[in-house]
């Protein structure tokens, strides 16, 4: 495999930008490729099987592209095919994420401990594994994101409307007195700001994007694949989306201008 190929990341959309920016911050040197799946978004009210399906087109399109490596910076795809996408692609690095539930557990002071993900994720065999490994000892609250990726796709990530739907989504959260609360989609990243004001000071929220990236960057360093050129990366973006209409957000989220090409599916 080429080592001057891009490390591809790839989301249902723009959440999978709050993985990246701390794959860019950790290798500054390597070529990043984007996909948003916008076209498809949200994958959390999707069939599992439809999102798997996504995640293969999307991976070869990726891979035909030179890709070197494949993050899936989407809990609820990782949850829905991470494991199938390893077999199918044994010789390819591939990294996915999942719930912080095992961090969350680590932390929790008083036992109680809230996962905020999408529906496909809060019901899917791999998260139910994970509550079996790593939360015996505590009490886990999960409580599906309703609307929150939708607003974050459109840029509410810091709307009053947004503020007001969060204090409603979380209040059984608070009411159940958790401590620890885990931002189960890589799109809940951007309304972070806003949880933590909902959730109060007392809260310790936790987000996956860079353990993730540290993961990415151990990966690529393993598997003797890191580009050892010393010029600055450049970032390329796909979106199966309107691209014209979807610049404005990823250039809002990614914090600076970003020119999207469309590659329907
Ligand atoms: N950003 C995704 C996640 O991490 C997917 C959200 C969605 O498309 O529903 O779960």
């Amino acid at each position: 495999m080429p080592h001057v190929g891009p490390v591809a990341l790839f989301d249902s959309g723009v959440g999978g930008l709050s993985v990246m920016r701390h794959v860019r911050e950790l290798l500054p040197f390597e070529d990043l490729l984007y996909y948003g799946d916008n076209g498809y978004c949200p994958y959390g009210n999707r069939p599992e099987s439809q999102v798997r399906q996504r995640v293969f087109s999307i991976a070869a399109f990726l891979l035909a592209q030179g890709a070197k490596m494949l993050v899936l910076a989407c809990n609820t795809a990782s949850i829905a095919a991470l494991d199938d996408l390893r077999a199918g692609y044994p010789e390819v690095p591939i990294v996915g994420m999942e719930p912080a539930v095992k961090p969350a557990a680590r932390a929790t002071r008083n036992g109680r401990i809230g996962v905020l993900a999408t529906t496909v994720t809060l019901h899917g065999d791999r998260f139910e594994k994970l509550l079996q490994q790593y939360a015996q000892n505590v009490r886990v609250f999960s409580q599906p994101g309703y609307g929150l990726v939708e607003r974050v796709e459109a840029g509410q990530v810091q709307a009053a409307e947004t503020a007001i739907w969060l204090r409603e989504l979380l209040s059984p959260l608070i009411e159940a007195g958790i401590d620890t609360l885990v931002l189960g989609s890589t799109h809940y990243a951007f309304l972070r700001p806003l949880i933590e004001q909902v959730m109060g000071p007392q809260v310790t929220v936790i987000d996956t994007g860079l353990p993730v990236a540290r993961q990415t960057r151990r990966v690529l360093e393993k598997s003797g694949l890191g580009n050892t050129g010393r010029q600055p990366g450049q970032e390329l973006f796909y979106t199966s989306g309107e691209a014209p209409l979807l610049e404005a957000i990823y250039g809002r989220l990614w914090g600076q201008p970003v020119s999207l090409r469309r590659q329907p599916d």
